[in-house]
C-alpha cells in the first residue's frame, strides 16, 4: 500500500519517505495545503501540540527499511546521543520506536507517523494529543484532513532545535517546498559559524521553508527571505507565524536581482544536484554538474556581503574525470579578491539511479559529488581552508558510495535503471 521513494542521496536527492497515493485514500481531502490559510490562531494551536508532545525528539527515529547493518552501531549511538536519524532507514526501526516510546511516551511516535511519514492515524490514537476543538481548527487551516475515523496531515512538519517548519509532503508538484537532511545540517553548521555574532541585516537566499533564515532570526535586527518560488515565500510567512517570529520580509527574487543593499549574513542552501537544465527541477537542479547555480550566486556575493559579513552556502563538489571541481571553479571566480573561503565536506553521494541521469552523468564524465558547505568571509588575501564536520559520517558515506558503485558495476546485482 505504501510506496517508498527511491533513496538517491541523503541530501537533495529523493528521500526515502513513505507516501500514500491519493487514490488509496479517496475520502481524505487531498487538496494541497495553502500556507496563506494558516492563521495565527491555528499556528498557536499547532505549536502547543508539538511542544507538549516533545515532537522534536522524532528526529532520532530512523524510518523502516534499508539493509546497511554495518551503519547500525553509528545509528544507535546517534539515537542515544540525540542525533538525527529520521532521514535514514534502519531494518530495525521497531526497536528504535520501542526505545523512544519507553523514554518519551507514545505521543512523539504518533506525531512522527502523522507529520513526518504522512501516514493515516486513527482518531483513537490522535485523541490523546489533539482535542476535538483543536482538530477542527487545524482542519479549517488546511493542516489536517479527517475521514472515516482517521486523520491525515496535508503538510509535513519538521522540527529543528526548538522550532518547527512546515513544508510539502510530496514532490509531485514542480513548486513543492523542500526540507531535507541538508536543510537541517546547514542550520547546525550555520549556527556553529555564526555563534556569538549579531547581524543588522541578514539574507536567506533560496529560502524554501525559511528554515535557515528563521533559525538565525533571533541574531538579526532585520531578516530577508528570498525565493523564486512564490509558494516558498508563503511558507516562510506561515513558518514565521508558527514560531512567533515577526520581523520577516519575504521577497520574490531571482537571487539578488530584486533585493537591494548589503547584508552581514548571507545564507543559501542552493539547488546543487547535477541536472541538465538549471531550475528545471526548481528546488534542487543546480545545472549540468550541479554547481552552475552556486557559481552564479558567488559572482554577485562579494558586492552584497558587508565588510565584516559572513556567508554560509550549501552546495556540491562534483567529481569530473576523477577531479574535484568546486574549489577550482570558486578560485577562478573569486581568486582575485581578499576572501577567506572555508570548504566543509559533509558526505558523498551515490551514483544516480535513473536512466536519464545516468546518461547525463556519463556524457560529462561525472562520477558523483560530495555535499559540502562553503563559508566565505572577507580576509587580507584570497585563501582556502579545509574544515571537517563529521569525519566518521563522511568516510562511511564514501564506503556506501563505493559499495553502490560495485553493485552497479556487477550485472548480477545491478538494479534496473528507472526510466
Ligand atoms: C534546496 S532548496 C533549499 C530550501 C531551504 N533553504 C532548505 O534548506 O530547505 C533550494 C531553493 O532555492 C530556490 N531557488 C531556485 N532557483 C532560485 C533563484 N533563481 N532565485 C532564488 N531562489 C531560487 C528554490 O525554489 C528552493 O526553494
Amino acid at each position: 500500500m505504501y510506496r517508498n521513494h527511491i533513496k538517491l542521496t541523503s541530501g537533495q536527492g529523493w528521500d526515502p519517505v513513505e507516501t500514500l497515493s491519493s487514490h488509496e485514500s479517496p475520502d481524505f481531502n487531498e487538496a494541497r495545503f495553502e500556507p496563506k490559510g494558516f492563521t495565527e490562531g491555528a499556528a498557536a494551536v499547532l505549536s502547543s501540540i508539538l511542544q507538549n508532545s516533545r515532537y522534536e525528539c522524532i528526529v532520532r527515529l530512523p524510518q523502516a527499511g534499508g539493509n546497511r547493518w554495518y551503519s547500525e552501531p553509528v545509528r544507535l549511538a546517534k539515537f542515544f546521543t540525540g542525533g538525527v536519524n529520521c532521514w535514514k532507514q534502519s531494518p530495525w526501526q521497531g526497536l528504535y520506536r520501542t526505545l523512544l516510546e519507553r523514554e518519551q511516551g507514545p505521543l512523539p511516535t504518533i506525531l512522527f507517523d502523522l507529520f513526518f511519514l504522512h501516514r493515516n492515524v486513527t482518531l483513537d490514537r490522535i485523541d490523546t494529543i489533539i482535542n476535538t476543538g483543536s482538530l477542527r481548527i487545524l482542519e479549517d487551516a488546511g493542516i489536517l484532513s479527517v475521514s472515516n475515523g482517521a486523520v491525515r496531515s496535508r503538510v509535513r512538519c519538521y522540527p529543528v532545535g526548538n522550532r518547527y517548519f512546515l513544508c510539502d509532503t510530496s514532490r509531485d508538484q514542480p513548486d513543492f517546498v523542500y526540507i531535507g537532511w541538508d536543510s537541517h545540517l546547514m542550520v547546525d553548521i550555520a549556527a556553529k559559524y555564526c555563534r556569538g555574532r549579531h547581524f543588522s541585516r541578514s539574507l536567506d537566499l533560496c529560502t524554501g521553508s525559511g528554515v535557515q533564515g528563521l533559525s538565525l532570526a533571533p541574531q538579526s535586527d532585520e531578516s530577508f527571505y528570498v525565493d523564486i518560488n512564490p509558494r516558498a515565500l508563503a511558507m516562510v510567512e506561515a513558518n514565521a507565524r508558527l514560531n512567533k517570529l515577526t520581523t520577516v520580509h519575504a521577497v520574490h527574487s531571482d537571487l539578488f536581482s530584486n533585493i537591494p543593499g548589503c547584508f552581514d549574513c548571507i545564507t543559501a542552501n542552493t539547488p546543487y544536484v547535477p541536472h541538465p537544465v538549471i531550475g528545471a527541477q526548481l528546488p534542487i537542479g543546480g545545472g549540468d554538474i550541479g554547481i552552475e547555480f552556486t557559481i552564479r550566486l558567488l559572482r554577485e556575493l562579494p558586492d552584497r556581503l558587508a565588510e565584516d559579513g559572513i556567508s554560509v552556502i550549501y552546495t556540491s563538489d562534483p567529481i569530473v574525470h576523477g577531479k574535484r571541481q568546486l574549489i577550482a571553479r570558486v578560485t577562478r571566480e573569486l581568486g582575485h579578491l581578499p576572501l577567506r573561503v572555508v570548504l566543509i565536506p559533509l558526505f558523498t553521494n551515490s551514483y544516480p539511479m535513473t536512466r536519464p541521469m545516468q546518461e547525463h552523468y556519463d556524457s560529462l564524465g561525472l562520477s558523483g559529488y560530495d555535499d559540502c558547505i562553503l563559508i566565505i568571509e572577507r580576509g587580507k588575501k584570497y585563501e582556502v581552508e579545509h574544515h571537517q564536520h563529521d569525519r566518521v559520517h563522511y568516510y562511511r558515506t564514501k564506503v556506501d558510495a563505493w559499495l553502490d558503485w560495485r553493485r552497479r558495476a556487477n550485472p548480477a546485482t545491478r538494479d534496473r535503471p528507472q526510466s
